[in-house]
Order: structure tokens, then C-alpha cells, then sequence
């Protein structure tokens, strides 16, 4: 009841969330959005005289809240396929013993995800936390989150944001040993999850199968958008997420942006990211949407009417 505070500790919808897979609420923080999840695990793990690594171009967030919690950032780099290097990855971690290591499976802007054994190799070598950012899991071959039970430094990272399309509800969470969790729990303010988002949460849970058949529905569209993309001059690298990153080829990405701007539709230029020159990140959406995406973008590098013209 809203009179009331919340159940502080959200009981039962880390119950249920952990049922979903398969562990126990001990192994469940949740926060406002997996963004507020991040934050809590750098306020507890990093801060002044700690360091994170993050493997970049990755999700903006990882160093972003690390600034904003005075933790030191160490950025290495992906390597061509934007994938980890593991042997260089591996050599950084023993050289600079970073307090959190950050790994985005699938990564956010590139769509690619880490295989298991990069996951496993970072979470043997690390003595620290190797938050492995699942945001966009569920469209991926595989999750790292049975690795909880067998690395206790490896927290995996969810949000409703994306697969369960609950954006607007902030809600996210994290799977990890219960000492991480109460860490979480100790860095977060009280009553921090509302009563509302609580049950919301809860609700959700319910349509898992209208979640999974979304899921289908995009990643079966993901094939089209990639196979669309594979026969424009582009460069398409193969996604596990819910967008695709590509660059046309010999065309300025903003111009591109724009033209598919006025022909409405949106899509995002990450050009601005290092190593991302000339890319733009598409979203899955609807069969409609993806079928006029590929379209608008066919006819701009084509050379296309002029943009005024096509309503
Ligand atoms: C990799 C990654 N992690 C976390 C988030 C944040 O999601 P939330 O809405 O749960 O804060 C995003 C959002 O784009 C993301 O791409």
C-alpha cells in the first residue's frame, strides 16, 4: 500500500526473479533500471584508489559511472572483430589488477557477444568483481549466468528495459554470490524500489511466454535486417543484440542519418564513438519498420530521388 514504505529488502520480487533463474533471492539486488544496479556495484567495489577496466567502444555507462564514483577508468581496447582479446586482456589484468573489470555480452553499440571461455579466462585471472552487462541477453546464443555459481567474483547484469520492453518501468538487477549482493544493498539508499515497481516487476514475470515470442519475433527480424544490410554496400558486423551496427561504405554517416531521418526513420549514429567512424546502429523493430529501413537506406546509397520528394 502506498501509505506504507516499500518492502525494503523486495522480497518477493527478488524471489521470483531468482526463480526465473533458478537461485535464490540471496543472489538478487534490484535497482532503478540496471543503470542504478551499475552505480551500486561501483559504489561498493570501486571508488578513490580503485580501478575498473572497460573494453571499448562499449556502453558509455561502465566509465561513465566510474568517473562519477571516482574510480579510476583503464580502457583497453577490442580488438578488429570487437570482440575481447583475451590474451591481451588477460596480460592487463595481471598487470593492473583492476577492482572491477566490465564485460558487455552482447556489447552495446556492436552487437557482438564474449564466448563463454573469454568470460571464464577474465573471471579466473581477475581478483577482482568481472561484471559481465547482460542487458541484451535474451537475444543472445548464450548468458554467462550460470557462471555465478562457479566464479564468486562474476555478477551478471539484467534490465526489463530491452527483452521484456519495460523501459519506463526502471527496474534491472543483478545475479551474484550473496556477498555481492548485500555489497549492492549496503551502497543503495532505503526504500530505493518502490511499492509500484515491485509489483509491476512481479506482473511482468507472469508473460515470460509473450516475452520469449517477442524475442523470436526480433531475432528472426535481425536475420532480415542483416541479410538486407549484406546486399547494400556496407559493412555489417553480426549482432547478438536487438540492433545491427554497419558503415556505409565511401558515404558520410551523418548524411546517411539524415537522409533517413526525412524519410522517418530513426536510426543512431554512433560515428561519434572511437573506432566507430563512419557507423550508424540500427534497431529491430516491427516487420513493417525494418521493411522500410531497408528501403530508405537502399535508395540514399543508391543515390535515390531527392529527399524533399519521397513522402
Ligand atoms: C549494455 C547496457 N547496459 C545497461 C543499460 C541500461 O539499462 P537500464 O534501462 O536497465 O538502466 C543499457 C541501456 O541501453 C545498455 O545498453
Amino acid at each position: 500500500m502506498p501509505n506504507r514504505y516499500p518492502d525494503r529488502d523486495a522480497s518477493g520480487l527478488r524471489t521470483a526473479i531468482g526463480r526465473e533463474h533458478g537461485v535464490g533471492p540471496r543472489a538478487v539486488f534490484c535497482a532503478n533500471g540496471s543503470n542504478e544496479v551499475l552505480q551500486c556495484l561501483l559504489l561498493a567495489y570501486g571508488g578513490p584508489g580503485r580501478s575498473a577496466l572497460v573494453f571499448e567502444p562499449t556502453y558509455a555507462l561502465h566509465s561513465h559511472i566510474a568517473r562519477l564514483t571516482s574510480t579510476k577508468t583503464l580502457s583497453a581496447s577490442r580488438g578488429e572483430d570487437f570482440g575481447i582479446d583475451r590474451d591481451s586482456a588477460l596480460a592487463l589484468i595481471e598487470t593492473e589488477s583492476p577492482d572491477v573489470v566490465f564485460v558487455c555480452s552482447p556489447n552495446n553499440p556492436t552487437g557482438n557477444c564474449e564466448t563463454r571461455e573469454t568470460v571464464e579466462a577474465i573471471a579466473a585471472a581477475s581478483e577482482g568483481l568481472v561484471v559481465v552487462d547482460e542487458a541484451y541477453a535474451q537475444f543472445s546464443r548464450w548468458s554467462a549466468v550460470d557462471l555465478i555459481t562457479v566464479h564468486a567474483n562474476v555478477a551478471v547484469v539484467r534490465t526489463f528495459s530491452k527483452t521484456w520492453a519495460l523501459a519506463g518501468l526502471r527496474l534491472g538487477y543483478v545475479l551474484a554470490a550473496p556477498d555481492v549482493v548485500a555489497a549492492c544493498s549496503s551502497a543503495a539508499l532505503p526504500y530505493h524500489l518502490d511499492a509500484f515497481k515491485q509489483v509491476a516487476g512481479l506482473a511482468a514475470l507472469r508473460y515470460g511466454a509473450e516475452m520469449k515470442a517477442r524475442v523470436a519475433r526480433l531475432v528472426e527480424q535481425r536475420g532480415r535486417i542483416e541479410a538486407g544490410l549484406a546486399a547494400l554496400p556496407v559493412d555489417v558486423w553480426p549482432s547478438d543484440a536487438n540492433f545491427v551496427l554497419f558503415r556505409p561504405r565511401g558515404r558520410d554517416a551523418a548524411e546517411v542519418w539524415q537522409g533517413l531521418v526525412e524519410r522517418s526513420v530513426l536510426v543512431r549514429d554512433v560515428s561519434g564513438f572511437a573506432r566507430l567512424e563512419g557507423c550508424l546502429r540500427v534497431s529491430i523493430g516491427t516487420a513493417e519498420e525494418n521493411g522500410r529501413f531497408l528501403a530508405a537506406l537502399g535508395e540514399i546509397l543508391a543515390g535515390g530521388p531527392s529527399v524533399g520528394s519521397v513522402r
